[in-house]
């Protein structure tokens, strides 16, 4: 697929693996509506890319995802991707894991995922074709103690990427996930040292390691999908 002059929207823009990706697909040519809570780090993104807008934004609203695609068609007339990223992990033991914060996490990594897949799915319904990629992880694959809580939204948005992509086999509208072992992002910023070491442990992955498979997975040619892109460490014995 030719992303020249194609839309995307990018979820959770404003560092790590969707700023990584803005900065691809605007090399590949896309207008992108970006969005995040973290203002100015967009609209320092948006004004160091081609055709880039910033759409500061709290991803839990319900209304969000219908104004980022409005957004996308008043601006640039189409809208081609979303990349559906945005997201915040939160790990402990049982006895003192943050309860609220485990349950604030599955309000963005899930809830949010979803009201944002289906907005932009019936979008392309509407409009005849487009893709959707959703940023699950290797925790979406296996579980480990105390990770249990993100593996449980990663493995839901693997089950959900699943069923939309064999809801809409056949049609021009493609659903896939990108799986990445360990990058080195801000994800972790708030975490206690040993947790840093775990995560660390097999070695990162950068955050253009990343947005190069998204793009991989764009540009298919329009008869071969890839459903699901798992991409670790090489040194991650996982
Ligand atoms: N890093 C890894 O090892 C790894 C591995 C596998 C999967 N992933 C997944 O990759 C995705 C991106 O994470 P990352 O590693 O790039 O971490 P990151 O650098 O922390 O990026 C997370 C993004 O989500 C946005 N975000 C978080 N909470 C939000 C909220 N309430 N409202 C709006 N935006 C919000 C953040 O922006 P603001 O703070 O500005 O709002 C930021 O742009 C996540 O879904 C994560 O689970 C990461």
């Amino acid at each position: 697929m030719n992303l020249q002059n194609k839309v995307a929207i990018i979820t959770g823009a404003s560092g790590g693996i969707g700023e990584a990706v803005a900065k691809d697909l605007d090399a590949a040519g896309m207008s992108l509506v970006l969005t995040a809570r973290s203002q100015d780090k967009l609209e320092h993104l948006a004004s160091n890319l081609q055709n880039a807008k910033a759409v500061p934004s709290e991803i839990t609203d319900p209304e969000l995802p219908q104004k980022l695609v409005d957004f996308a068609i008043q601006t640039f007339g189409r809208l081609d991707v979303v990349f559906n990223n945005a997201g915040v992990m939160t790990v402990g033991a049982i006895v003192d894991v943050d309860v609220e914060a485990i349950c604030q996490m599955v309000r963005i990594n899930v809830e949010s995922a979803y009201r944002m897949a289906y907005t932009a799915l019936r979008h392309f319904k509407e409009s005849g074709s487009g893709f959707l990629i959703n940023t699950s992880s290797i925790a979406g694959l296996k579980t480990t103690p105390q990770f249990g809580a993100y593996c449980g939204t990663k493995f839901a948005i693997e089950a959900f990427t699943d069923s939309l992509r064999m809801e809409l086999a056949g049609t021009n509208i493609r659903v896939a996930s990108i799986a990445p072992g360990s990058v080195d992002t801000g994800l972790y910023d708030h975490w206690d040292h040993n947790h840093k070491e775990f995560i660390a442990s097999g070695g990162l992955l950068q955050p253009q390691d990343i947005a190069r498979c998204v793009r991989f997975v764009l540009e298919q040619p329009p008869h071969v999908l890839i459903p699901r892109l798992l991409v670790v460490p090489s040194a991650q014995p996982v």
